[in-house]
């Protein structure tokens, strides 16, 4: 046998019996004529003793970091112990040893906390897959998609490949496309999603379809995404909302208990996307911690079934009065912040990614009393008033923010979460789920003055706005007036999952009826030709007994990176790439030689 054990399964128990183990040199520490081994694999690390005869055979051929070897000797028990590490009682008597392979000294130490920068740690991922911090993402990574597939197993739904190799499907970013040499000056485009496919499984009768699998979007990078990315993606026919909700905390619900043996038995949460932009100006709150919104004003036709207090804020300030939207949020125990730290709150909104032109703050002072940046214009009844409507309790300090609707809501958000990771309220092992409901179907589109879908064109309306959606004409008359146009109020069968603030998956119930997707597809400004050659198989499909189906699809990366504590998704993909969408190990996209675009028939014109 290679080897008999792994480096770190050894115990106190295994003493007195020979083994052989392999793996890379961790250490090599010289004591006298007597060195030590550490020893590692994908298990652990088992020290190794090599006597004063192996020395000598050292002595010609020096072991060095990385080097692999393979050792065979009798388990002993150490002097010194190790409490630390899971092998650390005993270490190996080595009687022999062969250097299976040399390593050249690595470009940075292969440690947790290692000195090796990211673009270095990238360059040599193979490397960086080999520390312990690494290995433990990849490792949660496996143990979130063993779980995935047990507990879809177990409810009947089956695993299905669909092709890589696809035509466009619309999910809002643009697509990596693949030419074909055997048609000449034709693409395919690599999917976003597998959304048609999954879908035309259903009207092939497979009720219950899930994959977890790669999705390619050629879109802006952040910390949580990636160009190539997965999803669990599933589908049911013959559903209703409720059920794919449930059976989805289900997952949830599974994973947190296999993977960090959590139990989620509490309730989880749902909002409507309005009540999360009215309480959070967020569609994906962080529910971990308060600080909601306070709208002392907003334009009536944003949420127009909620009680405008604008009055509470009128005075001579300008700023208040002639802004569209005016927020706040109270912030606990801090009314003794120091001019220092208000100014660099103020300094904070103004950043360009935040863009306010400035902060209102009152600090409501534990003795009750109100000390303001704008004690020129109010009255301190009047501070007390604004208080009281933000439901201000003595000890707050209250941030005020104001200006055009979407950018205010935006920015007290940010600014809300902001206070949240200052106050320590945002804690890494801290898990709260939430669904968010109903949201608009349509989202306007300024350049175009045309609707695009919100989530993607297959997601049907809510019944009750079908009428609407099929008795009133699409075009946008008065691109000002948007917001009044009948489409502007309809709501999607769609619902999100939302774990800590972010968006862990995503779906909806579908459009099965042609009709209803023929007008879904003219909305969105294709006439019947485009329709047809863009759709015209799904189309097709939904008139040979199409069922009602619904599905989600998570982004796996995603949930693995926030259930391992991260905030950056690459921690958790073996081989990712960086910011500029490269892979720098294996220095891709490249250039491809000329007998290549001669067989593609392409032509670049580039110089
Ligand atoms: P959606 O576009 O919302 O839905 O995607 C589902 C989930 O995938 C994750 N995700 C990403 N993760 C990493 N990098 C990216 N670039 C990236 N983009 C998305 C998110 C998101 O919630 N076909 C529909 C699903 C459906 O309707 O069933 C879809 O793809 O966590």
């Amino acid at each position: 046998m290679f080897r008999t054990n792994t480096c770190g399964e050894l115990k106190i128990t295994d003493v007195n019996k020979t083994v052989t183990l392999a793996g890379w040199v961790q250490t090599v520490r010289k004591f006298g004529s007597i060195t030590f081994v550490d020893l590692r694999d994908r298990y652990g690390i088992t020290q190794l003793l090599l006597n004063e005869t192996l020395n000598a055979q050292l002595e010609t051929n020096p072991l060095g970091r990385e080097f692999v070897l393979q050792a065979s000797g009798k388990v002993t028990e150490r002097s010194s112990k190790n409490v630390n590490i899971a092998t650390g009682e005993i270490e190996i008597a080595v009687e022999r040893f062969t250097i299976l392979n040399k390593s050249i000294t690595p470009p940075f130490t292969i440690q947790d906390d290692t000195d090796g920068g990211d673009e270095l740690r990238m360059k040599y991922r193979f490397l960086d897959l080999r520390r312990n911090a690494v290995k433990k993402n990849l490792e949660l990574r496996y143990a979130v998609g063993r779980s995935t597939r047990n507990y879809l197993h177990e409810n009947n739904f089956m695993d299905i490949e669909t092709p890589f190799l696809i035509k466009s499907t619309p999910e809002g970013a643009r697509d990596f496309v693949v030419p074909s040499r055997m048609n000449a000056g034709q693409f395919y485009a690599l999917p976003q999603s597998p959304q048609t496919f999954k879908q035309l499984l259903m009207v092939s009768g497979y009720d219950r379809y899930y994959q977890i699998v790669k999705c390619f979007r050629d879109e802006d990078l952040r910390a949580d995404r990636q160009p190539e990315f997965t999803q669990i993606d599933c589908e049911m026919c013959f559903v209703e909302q409720e059920d794919i909700l449930q059976m989805f905390e289900g997952l949830v619900r599974r994973i947190f208990k296999d993977v960090k043996n959590i139990d989620y038995t509490e309730v989880i949460e749902r909002m409507t996307w309005e009540e999360a932009m009215w309480q959070y100006g967020n569609d994906k709150p962080d529910i971990r911690f308060g600080i909601k919104l306070n709208n002392l004003k907003f334009p009536s036709h944003t949420f127009a079934d909620k009680e405008n207090i604008s009055s509470i804020i009128t005075s001579d300030f300008a700023v208040f009065n002639e802004a569209e939207t005016v927020l706040a949020i109270c912030v606990p125990n801090c009314s003794d912040y120091t001019r220092k730290q208000t100014d660099e709150l103020v300094e904070w909104v103004k950043r360009p990614q935040i863009g306010m032109k400035g902060l209102a703050f009152i600090k409501y002072n534990t003795d009750g009393t109100f000390k303001s940046s704008i004690d020129k214009f109010f009255t301190n009844d009047q501070l007390k008033n604004i208080a009281a409507a933000c439901h201000a309790v003595a000890g707050d300090l209250i941030l005020i923010l104001a200006g055009a609707e979407e950018k205010t809501r935006k920015a007290a958000s940010d600014l809300r979460m902001y206070m949240g990771t200052t106050l320590g309220l945002r804690k890494a092992d801290d898990f709260k789920l939430l669904w968010v409901l109903d949201f608009p179907l349509f989202e306007y589109d300024e350049d175009g003055n045309r609707w695009v879908a919100r989530h993607h064109p297959f997601t049907s309306p809510k019944p009750v706005d079908i009428n609407t959606m099929i008795n009133n004409n699409p075009a946008i008359e008065n691109a000002a007036e948007y917001l009044k146009h009948p489409y502007a109020n309809i709501k999607a069968n769609a619902y999100d999952m939302v774990l800590n603030g972010n968006e862990i998956g995503g779906g909806s119930i579908r459009i099965f009826q042609r009709e209803l997707q023929e007008k879904m597809f003219a909305a969105l400004g294709m006439d019947a030709e485009e329709q047809q050659h863009k759709f015209g198989f799904l189309l097709g499909a939904f008139e040979y007994g199409a069922p009602p189906h619904g599905g989600i699809a998570f982004g796996f990366d995603r949930l693995c990176s926030i259930l391992g504590g991260s905030e950056s998704i690459r921690d958790f993909i073996a081989f990712p790439k960086n910011n500029s969408g490269r892979d720098v190990m294996i220095d891709a996209p490249s250039t491809i030689d000329e007998k290549q675009f001669e067989e593609l028939q392409i032509r670049l014109d580039v110089k």
